[in-house]
């Protein structure tokens, strides 16, 4: 089971959105996905409330409200589901340290501004560093509204992270996905070319 991280220190960035999207997309295509809510906003866990009867046709589970670790869970896990995605907090602590040590790869969704890749620094220098320079990362430009990105890319946080070479547009198909609804099939492709950095 490869586990897959979406975090940014910033809130707001698109965490639970991609994190959701990307686990619809792997199911679409039989993937067997967990995805695991840590964050205690809940939001992950509250669309699958509303939406998963819709879903059922789809190998999806998603687990929040947990009352076991994090790394207590997921070997539990690793027979069940080929892949399990963790929508993190946007904050840097103890606890989410822990969990990127369990995982094996990290998406870290960035809006197109300087103080969401400032509040990249310290994630950028632990990715350097041992145990964390084992996760495999991405960092990929989201909510895109045609901004230059090229200063943006060269900012020297973002500069030492692996980059994905494709922005996601802003598009309001994704809020519409908090509605149950499919994201276009467009945007849904960009999901797969996402993940294919890791599978
Ligand atoms: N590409 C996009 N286009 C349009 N809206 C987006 C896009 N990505 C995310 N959003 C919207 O931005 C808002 C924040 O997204 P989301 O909740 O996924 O961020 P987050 O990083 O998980 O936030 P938090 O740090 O609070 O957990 C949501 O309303 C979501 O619908
Ligand atoms: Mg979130």
């Amino acid at each position: 089971m490869l586990k897959i991280c979406f975090f940014h220190q910033k809130g707001g960035t698109g965490k639970s959105t991609l994190a959701m999207a990307c686990a619809l997309y792997a199911a679409q295509q039989q993937q067997r996905v967990m995805l695991v809510d840590v964050d205690n906003q809940g939001t992950a866990t509250q669309w699958w409330q509303l939406h998963a009867p819709t879903l059922q046709h789809l190998p999806l589970q998603v687990r929040g409200q947990l009352q076991e670790s994090l790394p207590d869970l997921l070997p539990r896990l690793a027979d069940h589901f080929d892949l399990c995605f963790i929508d993190a907090p946007p904050s840097l602590t103890q606890n989410t340290l822990q969990m990127l040590q369990g995982c094996d790869a990290l998406i870290i969704p960035t809006r197109p501004s300087p103080p969401d890749l400032w509040a990249l620094e310290r994630l950028a220098l632990l990715l350097h560093t041992e145990p964390y320079a084992k996760l495999s990362h991405l960092l990929v430009f989201n909510q895109h509204q045609g901004e230059d990105l090229a200063p943006l890319r060269q900012l020297p946080a973002v500069a030492s992270l692996t980059q994905a070479d494709e922005a996601i547009p802003y598009h309001p198909a994704f809020a519409a996905l908090y509605l149950g609804k499919p994201l276009p099939s467009a945007l849904n492709r960009m999901m797969g070319t996402l993940l294919a950095a890791f599978l």
